[in-house]
């Protein structure tokens, strides 16, 4: 058990399953103002780029058309900046056409057929402190709900020859922001909290899925055969030591994903990629942070690809290289990491 490197990064020629993971794609209708203003900058408010978007879409367009019934996408948050009205709307648009998303409802972001998705903390300004002083930002909240459909949820997904369950919660901290606006005024942008209410709930579906009902689930469906994702915008695993910005319900979260038997949690957040094996026992899981995608301002930018192949998983990773890159993420992946689960 447990990663290898290797000098190839060509696909396996047939997997059964690929899962593209997007995350922090920080869609925003203010690049001008947030560009050129230091402050929007330290704080991690960097525009989008959209060129970098456009290179993207094309990236994964070749990849769906490649494996077409067995490709399917997650976003782990953070579509958005500042989680206003015409960013969501470019940012569906996009998810839209740039990935053919053949979308079951009409308008908004809700999760369907090929595409899961799950909010980040600027996908709900409501909950940043610094800006729920601003009693106009107080209806973003609706249009937020209206967009994202409540979490947290599990979902089932044939993709290719695999099942998969899907978990997907909101780790965006919604109680208490008060307390952290007086209290903790350090990190309190950054932290995100899944809670024990949506723990207890994720037991639950964890239950319905290993019993088969689910929706959608066929009369033969094997929870043990089955591979088991958690999707969530903040992570579990550090960065770095000095790392502050953890869920802080990290440990309960971790030993409730050992005990519903996730494999692979795939999150945001972090505008780095990193990856790491998280052990308990003799199990093991596969955590996951894509990095950002098309918020510039950071050292690279990222997204990943996972192929399935039996019992093995390869991980690759795409970058666009910042600062001499031309807005292109480049065709041969920049590393690889293979992991038995
Ligand atoms: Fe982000």
């Amino acid at each position: 058990m447990g990663p290898t490197s290797s000098s190839d990064h060509s696909f396996q020629d047939n997997p059964d399953a690929v899962l593209t993971h997007i995350s922090d794609l920080h869609f925003s209708s203010h690049a001008a103002d947030t560009s050129s203003n230091p402050i929007w900058r330290k704080l991690g408010m960097a525009p989008h780029e959209f060129n970098l978007s456009i290179n993207l879409g094309a990236r994964i367009e070749l990849l769906r058309k490649r494996y077409t019934d067995r490709f399917f996408v997650v976003a782990t948050g953070d579509l958005t900046t500042k989680a206003d009205e015409d960013a969501f709307r470019l940012v569906n648009n996009y998810l839209r056409t740039k990935f053919f998303i053949t979308s079951e409802t009409s308008f908004g972001l809700n999760c369907n057929k090929n595409l899961l998705i799950v909010p980040g903390n600027h996908d709900k300004w409501f909950d940043t402190p610094l800006f729920a002083l601003n009693k106009a930002e107080l209806g973003k909240e609706m249009f937020y709900y209206s967009m994202i459909p409540q979490l947290p949820t599990a979902v089932y997904r044939r993709i290719g020859s695999r099942d998969f369950v899907f978990f997907l919660l909101n780790s965006n901290k919604v109680s208490a922001r008060w307390n952290r606006l007086l209290l903790n005024s350090k990190n309190v942008t950054g932290r995100g909290q899944v809670g024990h209410y949506q723990l207890g709930l994720l037991r639950m579906y964890a239950g319905q899925a290993r019993a088969g009902s689910l929706p959608g689930m066929p009369a033969d469906f094997s929870y043990e055969n089955s591979i088991r994702v958690a999707l969530l915008h903040h992570h579990m695993v550090a960065l770095s030591p000095k790392n502050q910005s953890m869920l802080i319900d990290a440990v309960e979260v971790k030993a409730c994903f050992f005990e519903i038997g996730i494999q692979l949690v795939l999150a945001g957040h972090e505008h780095y990629p990193y990856h790491s094996i998280v052990q308990n026992n003799s199990d093991e899981m596969f955590f996951s942070c894509a990095g950002s995608a098309t918020q510039i301002g950071e050292r690279i930018n990222s997204f990943k690809v996972y192929s399935f192949n039996g019992n093995q998983m390869r991980m690759i990773q795409y970058e666009a290289r910042i600062p001499d890159n031309k807005w292109q993420f480049e065709e041969e992946p920049a590393s690889m990491v293979q992991w038995t689960f």
